[in-house]
């Protein structure tokens, strides 16, 4: 009899836990924006490993069929509470509208009768944005420009509290102890707008928020928001583009239709627009396999210093439009034309002054182009060696199994931005390849000298 009641006993525990493993998963927050008016008959939430709790095919979705649609009452920040002191707060400000958003929402969250407290209390504890690496992490990236994104978005981000959110602050009632006894936690105080506060409303917005402006013309139709935020709406994974946003005037509600067909229990995809993973990684902490917008950025800056010839070919980069210096963005496999031509200018020895013109596009001599090819290739090679792992020490790395997420996300990227400049080399090698190949066919008569 013991044995049994120790059965139910573990029983009950166990439906009390997996209980409260569902409400982990985001059913909460989607049957509460089920019953707040989402039209959620397509899609359920399911757990995503990483990405947490993603929106799937509840059944096979048609081209153009509507997936999601959300009433207004759902896209934050509409429905804030009543006594919210931001209103007043930028009240004839010019701050910025995401900066607005973030205030507001650091008032709902303080406030514990918001409408939108099961929504903020789904929001993930911790995010793995640019904001989140700490100085150890960033050694990881070792030679790559995450670095100084990264120090550009905190430096930004610091700055917007400190120049724009500080100086309206006294707007707004001081925490009183008194009040609070009374009023208990729907007051919200200046205590409550911190930078903590400020940089986790920040970091929700960045890595949960859709900007549909960002996205592909096929990927919304007609006036759309400038910030798609909330429930469910953050919810999408991010990645191939397989969602298109519109906006319903009439019946004031954001419809997120199929671009293609979905099928039953996959994930549903929306479009991360023209993003590198750099940016990606910085701003919504993930990256994506196989992306193509991928770049490095070299930068080209003729040799003041020890070439006596510097002011002549900067004279004719100028005749060329090249500017110097100039930051390239280099994608895999591709040779923008301008650094090229750079190189090539660069690379003119006197006698070849006269035809720099042909720069732009052609090569000048064949002397000249091998010399334009090494400089580019020893330029990857220097960068390269600012790495101080190789691809297969990274790859190594990688099939570890205990790495952290920061730590994967960097070797990641800093593997991606080596393949790039290997890539570079390799496009020099085949250029050069065909550049013989071409000169030594037979057609050409003015060739084999
Ligand atoms: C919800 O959306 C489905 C298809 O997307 C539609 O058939 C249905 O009528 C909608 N329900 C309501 C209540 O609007
Ligand atoms: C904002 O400007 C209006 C019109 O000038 C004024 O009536 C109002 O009091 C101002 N509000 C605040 C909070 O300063
Ligand atoms: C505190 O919140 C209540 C509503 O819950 C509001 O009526 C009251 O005015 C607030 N007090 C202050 C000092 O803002
Ligand atoms: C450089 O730019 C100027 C003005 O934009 C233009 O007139 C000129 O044709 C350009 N030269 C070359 C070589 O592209």
């Amino acid at each position: 009899m013991d044995s049994l009641k120790l059965l139910q006993a573990l029983a009950l525990l166990f439906v009390l836990t997996s209980a409260v493993a569902t409400s982990s998963d985001g059913s909460d927050v989607y049957e509460w924006a089920a019953a707040n008016g989402a039209n959620v008959s397509k899609v359920v939430l399911r757990d995503d490993g990483e990405a947490g709790p993603i929106l799937h095919a509840k059944e096979d979705i048609e081209a153009g069929e509507v997936i999601l649609s959300l009433p207004a009452n759902l896209l934050f920040p509409t429905r804030v509470s009543d006594h919210s002191p931001v209103v007043h707060m930028i009240e004839n400000t010019t701050i910025g509208r995401i900066t607005a958003i973030c205030l507001y929402l650091i008032s709902e969250r303080a406030d514990s009768s918001s409408h939108w407290k099961p929504w903020l209390q789904s929001l993930p504890p911790r995010f793995f944005h640019a904001l989140s690496y700490s100085e150890d992490d960033m050694l990881h990236f070792q030679a790559s420009s995450f670095k100084e994104l990264r120090d550009r978005k905190k430096k930004n981000v610091r700055q917007e509290y400190e120049q724009t959110v500080a100086p309206l602050l006294h707007k707004l009632p001081a925490f009183d102890p008194l009040l609070a006894a009374v009023d208990k936690p729907q007051n919200v105080t200046r205590e409550d707008f911190t930078y903590e506060a400020f940089e986790w409303a920040y970091s929700v917005v960045t890595t949960r928020g859709i900007f549909p402006g960002l996205l592909g013309e096929e990927e919304r139709e007609g006036e759309v928001p400038l910030l798609v935020l909330g429930p469910l709406a953050d919810s999408f994974i991010h990645g191939a583009s397989g969602v298109k946003i519109s906006y319903d005037a009439q019946e004031h509600r954001c419809v997120f239709s199929a671009l293609h067909k979905v099928a039953k229990n996959s994930p549903i995809s929306i479009g991360v627009g023209m993003s590198s993973n750099m940016e990606l990684l910085a701003n919504r902490g993930f990256m994506m396999q196989n992306n193509g917008n991928n770049f490095v950025l070299m930068k080209f800056q003729l040799d003041r210093n020890s070439d006596m010839h510097a002011s002549a070919r900067e004279s004719m980069m100028k005749q060329l439009n090249l500017s110097n210096p100039m930051t390239y963005v280099v994608r895999y496999g591709e040779m923008p034309q301008g650094l090229l031509a750079s190189l090539r200018i660069q690379s003119l020895s006197p006698v070849e002054f006269g035809s720099y013109g042909k720069a732009l596009a052609t090569p000048v001599t064949l002397e000249n182009e091998w010399r334009a090819y090494r400089l580019l290739i020893s330029s990857c090679n220097s960068i390269l060696a600012m790495y101080p792992t190789t691809i297969e020490e990274d790859e190594i790395v990688l099939t570890q199994t205990k790495t952290s997420r920061h730590l994967r996300a960097a070797v990641l990227l800093r593997r991606e931005e080596k393949l790039i400049y290997e890539s570079i080399k390799t496009w020099a090698n085949d250029a050069w390849a065909s550049i013989l190949y071409a000169s030594a066919a037979p057609a050409d008569g003015s060739s084999s000298q």
